[in-house]
């Protein structure tokens, strides 16, 4: 069922598991995604860029698609359709309005009064339609989609606590070092704040920037208190690959779908080994 990412947050961070975040660009995505998710008996959320919904036609496309592969999928799993790095109150709003359960909302990049300010406006309106919210506090570096960072600037613990009591958000991302795209060399994340910064709020913490972060920091993560961990990039490129493997081999293929199903289950057996590696497998 679809539903929002406050009980499959707090669940996951009592039990001491992560939740994936996937995001989606397309049908297929969709399918490889919840096809993985009900096979391994995992909660989801799909993330969806605010690029990827103006690219799908629109967030009443993509909650229409959603809702119309639940049911033909027959989909048992609780499911969030997420807003991923939401831009403004009004985006968000909108989002919602046509059938997002969750939304997060980026005022990062502004001065932390009006972080707080944005978010606060945010989760009134989210939180009366019965959708979560996730805020974030610091710079995830890297670029995606529309979201570029200049460099990556680690939260402030008191900002953190700061945000969260003034805001009452469901869970909100300390950017500690995560880079979104590929890393240059291994990530260097900072547990200390991050165990500070759980320490102060006392809520489901999220980890953007999946893609390319070891085992070991994963489960260190983990243990520190995230229980939502976004993965986008690493399906991206594994869909493309598959892709052009087909097509490098085939110079006569023209049925799309002889080269989008190889994509299809690359994506799928991305999202089911991030599931095992999280922990929530059989969690749902
Ligand atoms: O918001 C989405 C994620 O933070 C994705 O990061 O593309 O590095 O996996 P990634
Ligand atoms: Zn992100």
């Amino acid at each position: 069922p679809l539903v929002s990412m406050k009980e499959m947050l707090n669940k996951a961070l009592e039990g001491k598991y992560a939740v994936g975040q996937f995001n989606i660009n397309n049908l297929e995505w969709t399918q490889a995604i919840l096809g993985a998710a009900e096979q391994e008996k995992s909660p989801v959320i799909l993330g969806v860029s605010e690029g990827a919904a103006r690219h799908m036609g629109g967030f009443k496309t993509v909650v229409m698609m959603v809702q119309g592969l639940l049911e033909d999928m027959k989909i048992t799993v609780p499911v969030a359709i997420h807003l991923d790095h939401g831009s403004s109150f009004d985006k968000c709003k909108e989002a919602i309005d046509a059938g997002f359960t969750s939304v997060m909302i980026d005022a990062s990049h502004h001065p932390i009064e009006e972080n707080i300010e944005t978010t606060k406006k945010v989760v009134e309106y989210a939180h009366s339609k019965n959708a979560s919210v996730e805020a974030e506090v610091g710079t995830v570096g890297g670029q995606e989609d529309d979201v570029i960072a200049e460099g990556v600037i680690y939260a402030d613990p008191k900002e953190c606590e700061d945000l969260v009591k003034q805001t009452g958000v469901d869970c909100f991302a300390p950017a500690l070092g995560s880079v979104h795209g590929e890393y240059k060399g291994e990530p260097n994340l900072g547990f200390k704040e991050m165990g500070e910064v759980r320490d102060l709020t006392q809520i489901p913490l999220v980890l953007h920037g999946g893609t390319g972060i070891p085992t070991k920091d994963i489960q260190q993560a983990i243990s520190l208190g995230t229980s939502k961990i976004n993965v986008n990039t690493e399906n991206q490129i594994a869909f493309t690959k598959a892709v052009r493997e087909v097509l490098n081999n085939d110079s006569k293929v023209y049925d799309p779908r002889k080269y989008i199903v190889p994509g299809r289950d690359a994506i799928k057996e991305v999202v089911i080994g991030k599931i095992r590696e999280f922990g929530s497998a059989g969690q749902a």
